[in-house]
């Protein structure tokens, strides 16, 4: 059994190592020559992998970019970027070039799987039609189905193997194949009747993700204007034992999936004439996040008689979650951005993120960022970072995570 993964990023290289550490050979193929040599030579480029797990694999994940060698593989996942355009729409220029190049190497017998995240319909619509310019038919010569990935990168509780696995193939045999393959790592896998379905399930998790931070968010706006403590409001809620989930305020939503995924259902929606108000709702909502966190900025600085322009703002934390150093649509570069645009001297510490070049800024060294700034605001709650000791070294302190809930102290302002 040989497998090969297109694009080793947050989601490939994990379920290459997976597969590895079971035993199985794996190529991982990559466009970025750089993650090619890096896994290689044994470097790795996400968090959750380890250095010493690739080295652990005893040569079993080889990284490649050369796509004949998927030819020799019985099976192929693309786990390559689903973003979106200038325009907010999907834009699957990584996926159909994948399906492009895989299509001159695809020989009967393989199954392919799609993992990227996407709207309902793009395996069967989209995915299909390209493979089969490789003259073989889906169903027939070849297998071809869906597969959401669930990973959620920096969480140790549930991993590739205690997660199920959602599958949906084209035809009955394409999903009894993908059981198949899914089997060899995780232990659970659930069989939907269609690739559509399982494309819907994966935007259905992460929009009621979306739609529920979206109503924290828009709560903790509320509770500002009536002098409520948000968090105290949902630490009661959420000693309800049932029939209550407990979200968080922040920032904003980032990453690269639940500021993108509604744009996905809402194109294939319109599509169908249908306006999904109550999600697109969710994403408006979510997007006023940071102007709301800049203005928390504005005021806290003005209680003390200082204007934004002007004033130094350290920024902690700048990826879109603790613990990780992705920061594609990550809240706090909307922030950082408007606070620039606003005359703030902004700086930022994050130990997951060295530079930010779109901003032209690098991460500074904590104890010397902390003396001389005029506010701090906790952005991203990363581990390891000593929230009593920063109170207490900066004038102002803004909390957008919460973290700080156990501190009282005059300087410090809490979302
Ligand atoms: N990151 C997450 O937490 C997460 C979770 C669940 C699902 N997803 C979905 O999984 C998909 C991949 O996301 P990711 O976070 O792993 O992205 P990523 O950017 O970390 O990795 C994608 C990789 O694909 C490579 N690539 C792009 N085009 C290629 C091509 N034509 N051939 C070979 N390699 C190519 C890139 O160089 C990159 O290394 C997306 O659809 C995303 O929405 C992501």
């Amino acid at each position: 059994m040989k497998i090969g993964i297109v694009g080793l990023g947050y989601v490939g290289l994990p379920l290459a190592v997976a597969f590895a550490e079971s035993g199985y050979d794996v190529v991982g193929l990559d466009s970025d020559r750089r993650k090619v040599d890096g896994v290689n030579a044994g470097r790795s480029h996400i968090e959750d992998i380890a250095d010493a797990t690739l080295g652990s694999l005893g040569g079993r994940l080889r990284a490649s970019s050369e796509q004949a060698d998927l030819a020799s593989c019985d099976a192929v996942v693309i786990c390559v970027p689903t973003p979106l355009t200038g325009s907010r729409e999907p834009d699957l220029t990584y996926l159909l070039e994948s399906a492009t190049a895989l299509s001159r190497v695809l020989r009967p017998g393989q199954l392919v799987v799609l993992e990227s995240t996407t709207y309902p319909g793009t395996t069967r619509e989209r995915l299909q039609p390209i493979l089969e310019e490789s003259g073989l038919a889906a169903g027939r010569d070849f297998h071809l189905a869906f597969s959401p990935e669930r990973i959620d990168p920096g969480r140790t509780d549930y991993t590739v193997r205690t997660t199920p696995k959602l599958v949906g193939g084209l035809t009955p045999a394409c999903a009894a194949r993908a059981h198949d393959l899914y089997s060899l790592i995780c232990e659970q896998v659930v069989l939907l009747s269609s690739p559509e379905a399982a494309e819907l399930s994966k935007l259905l998790e992460n929009i009621f993700r979306s739609v529920n931070i979206a109503l924290v968010n828009e709560l903790a706006q509320l509770c500002d204007r009536l002098g409520i403590d948000v968090w105290e409001v949902i630490d009661a809620a959420s000693t309800k034992p049932f029939g209550f989930m407990r979200f968080e305020p922040g920032p904003g939503m980032g990453g690269h999936c639940l500021p993108v995924d509604p744009f996905y259902l809402a194109f294939k929606a319109r599509e169908h004439d249908f306006y999904p108000e109550f999600i697109e709702l969710a994403g408006k909502v979510n997007q006023t996040q940071p102007s709301f966190c800049v203005e928390r900025i504005d005021r806290a600085l003005n209680g003390a008689r200082k204007p934004v322009n002007g004033s130094q703002i350290l920024l902690l934390g700048v990826s879109y979650k603790a613990g990780v150093g992705d920061v594609r649509e990550s809240p706090a570069l909307t922030i950082a951005r408007q606070l620039i645009d606003l005359g703030g001297e902004v700086s930022y510490h994050d130990p997951y993120v060295p530079a930010v070049p779109e901003l032209g800024l690098e991460s500074v060294d904590l104890d010397e960022a902390l003396s001389g700034v005029d506010i701090a605001a906790i952005v991203t709650a990363h581990p390891g970072l000593d929230y009593e000791e920063i109170v207490s070294a900066v004038p102002l302190v803004v909390d957008f995570r919460g973290v700080t809930r156990k501190i009282s102290a005059q300087n410090l302002v809490r979302l």
